[in-house]
């Protein structure tokens, strides 16, 4: 099939790639002229596993093109994918849907044939209605353009795994047996033959399906970090009542490790964007806890300060302060709500010299917070450090010699904001260490 993703951002560039992958002939779209260059010459302007493996491949045979042009998308095919940001707007909690709108109002007078939108962005429920509405009052194609929301319940970091083997497709469509649906449905149908689930709905559930899903795995993050709370008061340790408390089927251990709380692009705003359409709906009671769940994960930041000022004896000013992590999760060079960076700027306010490292995510670190010091090295990061705090939990960083380590500090002090070192390997190499929510 012929298709277009307009949008190429995580989500986009990486449908518009999946697509490719899946056998379509696509054209990505993005008003990003730097970004539209790179895509082209088959890499991504961020760091996603395997995506320029998939973006060289396809784009190296012109099964995969992008552009600047609403013009030529709208010509390219019949089958649109929109996967444009929807971000928090600036002070507030509700969303921006500037982009999406835009989009649409772009891509509408240039419909002059029978068309299928299909939304893949995450909105506030109501939305796709007024997207139809857009379509109805500019496209010349009229009712013939048939519009499908479509969420994506991609992770950054496992990107194109999550886009071609998915656990569900949610299909939200305007009525029963629509052009949309059966369109669809061909485009994912290699996926939807190896048996993934599709569930068909109406609009508005599919736009709820993915505020309710991240809603969900915020608050078993914030419970469990909750749980942690408790456990700093009370002599437990988190970590081991996670892995008992897993055990329950019912519970289960995934998406419930405790630590520094969650951050990125996706579940700090989602929460908030979902509150805010529920109070305009006059359904806000039924979300105040997400207010909690918020509250709980900033407080994590806020005791990962608290912790570290402790083991500087009470005086953060002037320290020499290590954080190995600046991306908002391993795998990533994504910094947006970064807990890792949120801590080192605070440590930064109060006046500690504060030196970053991380694998991938450097670049835009270093754009973001200019005044915190950085480095190319984990080593280089701890030289005459009085305090190390492990804020994102790369692989590479638990394979690191304590021993190696500790040679570099000027005290072998660390805090370990995700547990994923082993404290019997930092304490026999002689360093005081310390992990939210455990002894
Ligand atoms: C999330 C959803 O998982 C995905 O389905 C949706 O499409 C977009 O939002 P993403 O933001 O990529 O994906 O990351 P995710 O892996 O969910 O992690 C989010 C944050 O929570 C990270 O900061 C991570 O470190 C933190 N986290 C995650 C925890 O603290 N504990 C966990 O158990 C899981």
């Amino acid at each position: 099939m012929k298709l277009t993703v307009i949008g190429c951002g995580y989500l986009g560039a990486t449908h518009a790639a999946a697509m490719a992958e899946l056998g379509h002939q696509v054209l990505g779209m993005d008003i990003d002229p730097d970004k539209v260059v790179s895509l082209n010459a088959g890499r991504a302007p961020f760091f996603e596993r395997d995506l320029d493996d998939l973006l060289a491949k396809h784009t190296a045979t012109g099964q995969l093109r992008f552009t600047t042009s609403y013009a030529e998308t709208a010509a390219f095919a019949d089958l649109h994918f929109i996967g444009v940001g929807t971000p928090q707007k600036p002070g507030e909690m509700a969303y921006d849907l500037s982009h999406l709108f835009s989009a649409v109002r772009q891509l509408a007078p240039r419909l002059t044939g029978p068309a299928v939108i299909v939304g893949k962005c995450t909105i506030p429920v109501g939305t796709a209605p007024q997207v139809i509405d857009i379509l109805r009052e500019f496209a010349p194609a009229g009712d013939q353009v048939d519009v499908c929301w479509n969420p994506e319940f991609l992770r950054e970091s496992s990107a194109v795994e999550d886009t071609l083997h998915p656990d569900r497709i949610v299909l939200g469509l305007t009525g029963q047996g629509t052009r949309a649906e059966s369109v669809i449905r061909q485009a994912y149908g290699k996926i939807i033959e190896s048996g993934t689930p599709v569930i068909v709905t109406d609009l508005a559930t599919a736009e709820l399906v993915k505020s309710a899903a991240n809603a969900f795995l915020a608050t078993k993050i914030s419970f469990i970090n909750a749980m942690a709370e408790v456990c700093e008061t009370s002599g437990a340790d988190v970590q081991l009542l996670a892995e008992a408390l897993g055990h329950d089927a019912r519970i289960g251990r995934r998406g419930m490790r405790p630590g520094l709380g969650f951050g990125g692009g996706c579940l700090p705003k989602d929460i908030r964007g979902f509150m805010a359409r529920a109070g305009e709906l006059g359904a806000d009671q039924a979300l105040t806890f997400l207010r909690e769940v918020d509250a709980i994960n900033n407080r994590r930041r806020e005791r990962m300060i608290d912790l570290a000022r402790e083991q500087c004896g009470g005086v953060i000013n002037g320290k020499n302060i290590a954080v190995w992590g600046a991306a908002f999760k391993p795998d990533t060079d994504d910094i947006r709500d970064s807990p890792a960076l949120a801590v080192a700027q605070k440590l930064h306010q109060l006046g500690a010299t504060v030196t970053v490292f991380d694998p991938k995510a450097l670049d835009n670190a270093r754009k973001a917070h200019p005044q915190l010091e950085f480095t190319d090295h984990p080593l280089g990061a701890v030289r005459d450090a009085d305090l190390l705090l492990h804020l994102t939990e790369w692989p590479e960083f638990a394979r690191l010699d304590p021993e190696a380590v500790a040679a570099r500090v000027a005290v072998p002090r660390v805090i370990d904001g995700r547990s994923t070192l082993d404290p019997d390997r930092w304490r026999a190499a002689g360093w005081t260490y310390r992990a939210l929510g455990r002894p």
